[in-house]
């Protein structure tokens, strides 16, 4: 194989290869099932968590948020290309390429191309407080605990 071949290959593939990429990225926000374990996550004593405040679930990637009234559960996931949200003062913020999100999961700058999940917060059958990642919510939806 010539060098100019083998380069030109090489291109080609690599470009091929990062669409295909490219394009899964973009397809997962439509399929929330498919970006994570859709287990639900019981929650436990919601009155051990804060009030009014956040509290990061590292092995699920999502905030749960408690105040007075009840509890609400976002994910901590970016709609960018998935990196992990940092809580910042006012909202969140992405490590990876700088999108912000205010504490209503609004993207307040880009390039996160949408805001982020909130899911749904329930009690089960069983009786014990889950968050359901499979059950997309409004950011107003909240789990009353009083
Ligand atoms: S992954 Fe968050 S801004 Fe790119």
């Amino acid at each position: 194989m010539k060098r100019r071949n083998f380069i030109r290959k090489t291109a080609v593939s690599l470009a091929s290869l990062a669409g295909v990429v490219a394009v899964v990225s973009y397809l997962r926000q439509f399929f929330p099932r498919l970006a994570g374990g859709k287990r639900r996550i019981p929650l436990g004593d919601t009155a051990h968590f804060p009030v009014d405040t956040y509290t990061f679930l590292e092995e699920h990637n999502l905030f749960v948020y408690r105040d007075y009234e009840g509890v609400k559960a976002v994910s901590a996931v970016c709609t960018h290309l998935g990196c992990i949200l940092e809580k910042s003062t006012d909202g969140f913020e992405c490590p990876c390429h700088g999108s912000c999100y205010n504490d209503q999961g609004e993207v307040l700058s880009g390039p996160a191309p949408r805001d982020l999940s909130w899911y749904r917060v329930s009690r089960a059958a069983d009786g014990k407080v889950v968050i359901d990642p499979g059950t997309i919510v409004s950011a107003g939806d909240k789990f009353l605990t009083s």
